[in-house]
């Protein structure tokens, strides 16, 4: 069988696992995922490929493994970008009401979404997402669609997210190697935010935080928009580079005592324990203080943690998250993160998974493969708004022409 325009392919490169997700839309607009495919990531560090080759051949392989699971041909994907360098930032477009009788036009909305999308960037950065926010008549803003109504000057406020260009295209120019056309590209955290809040959670406001290996990414909802978006440039990859460092022992061992051993909270019930390490042989090859061990452990995930909270009392945000916050991304496994989260943003948490679509596979309940299932979902989304004649929610196709040279 080969793809049609009802599947939909999403591809993250992620630090720990390179993930293909494919989803299959009925003619109803009911998503089901019906493949997922994943290797371990060899090419990739912080978020961002550092050896093109091996990148290449585990794109390959998890593509593979989906494509036999959906029984489909995957030709082009939405393709998930992270990364430090990729910075969020809210804008007001301005646009002076063209016609005489004042009545809002099309144009005019065309014209206020060109002047939002004028950002000053640094040179060398290029524009990901414009999302809409919202639209304002004479200065009488929550408007979703301006047209039709009468004023003198019409505004827009957008969420813009933006990135170094050669770095965003590094990942592009790996999959399009490989034969495989990128239909759109997305920031990980909207396509994980995607995945886990509905719209009543995005109403409400929710901050949805992915853990990942190499980077962690952040996004807020409130009133039913993008507020906010980030990604800090700490990980899991951290937590055992820490581990292996403070406990002496090679980084392999690390991350496979951070996954046995660790816990988000340092408390007193493991003080005096220890562990025993074994040589392949058998034989005791070093003691470790699991008190040491959940004390570095736990500095590393409170550290992630403070750093968003800060962004968001910064940005006037902590106020706003009626719906509370939303763990996902491998870390999400760590025992008690949920408890460190509830502390550090004094807010409810939950451990979120892609649960509201329906599919086969059991990943569906796995917090690292949000991300891949809300590419699907986004490229979804995306497809419905170019349907009806639209330009898709996040607006992407202009801004992204010129770096993803096809348009
Ligand atoms: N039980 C666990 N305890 C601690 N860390 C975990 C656990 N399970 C997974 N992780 C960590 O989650 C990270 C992988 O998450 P993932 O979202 O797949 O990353 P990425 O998207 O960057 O590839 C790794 O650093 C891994 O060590
Ligand atoms: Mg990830």
């Amino acid at each position: 069988m080969f793809d049609s325009p009802s599947i939909i392919a999403g591809l993250e490169i992620g630090t720990s696992k390179v993930c293909a997700v494919v989803g299959e839309e009925n003619e109803s607009g009911a998503l089901t995922i019906i493949g997922l495919g994943q290797a371990p990531s060899r090419g990739v560090r912080k978020g961002e490929i550092v050896d093109f080759e091996l990148a290449a051949e585990d794109i390959r392989t998890a593509v593979a493994e989906a494509e036999q699971m959906a029984d489909v041909e995957i030709r082009r994907v939405y393709l998930g970008v992270t990364g430090s360098h990729l910075r969020g930032l809210n804008n007001r477009g301005y646009h002076p009401v063209a016609s005489v009788d004042r009545e809002i036009t099309a144009d005019d909305v065309q014209d206020v979404m060109r002047n939002a999308k004028a950002v000053s960037l640094p040179p060398d950065h290029s524009v990901v997402h414009t999302v809409r926010q919202h639209f304002l008549v004479d200065g009488q803003g929550g408007i979703q669609n301006p047209v039709g109504m009468l004023g003198a000057r019409v505004e827009v406020d957008v969420h813009v997210i933006h990135g170094v260009r050669n770095r965003l295209q590094n990942a592009l120019r790996t999959v399009k190697g490989l034969q495989i056309e990128v239909e759109e590209v997305c920031f990980n955290g909207l396509a994980s935010a995607m995945a886990v809040l509905n719209s009543e959670h995005k109403e409400l406001g929710a901050l949805v935080i992915d853990l990942g290996a190499g980077a962690t990414e952040y996004v807020v909802h409130a009133n039913g928009i993008v507020k906010h978006s980030g990604v800090i440039a700490v990980g899991g990859d951290h937590i055992s580079n820490d581990l292996a460092l403070g406990l002496k022992v090679s980084l392999g061992r690390a991350e496979q005592l951070k996954i046995e051993h660790g816990n988000a909270i340092h408390d007193d019930g493991v003080r005096g324990q220890t562990l025993t390490l074994n040589s392949p042989s058998g034989l005791i090859e070093k003691t470790i203080n699991l008190e040491h061990l959940r004390r570095i452990m736990a500095a590393r995930v409170e550290e992630t943690f403070e750093l968003i909270a800060q962004a968001l009392e910064k940005e006037g945000f902590s106020d706003c998250l009626r719906a509370g916050v939303f763990l996902c991304g491998g870390g999400a496994h760590i025992p008690r993160i949920k408890e460190l989260a509830g502390e550090i943003f004094d807010l409810p948490v939950s451990l979120a998974t892609a649960g509201s679509l329906s599919g086969t596979t059991a990943a569906l309940d796995q917090p690292e493969f949000c991300t891949g299932i809300g590419l699907v979902k986004f490229g979804s989304m995306q497809a419905r708004g170019r349907t009806r004649g639209g330009r898709g929610f996040f607006n992407l196709r202009g801004a992204l022409g010129s770096w993803l040279g096809r348009r």
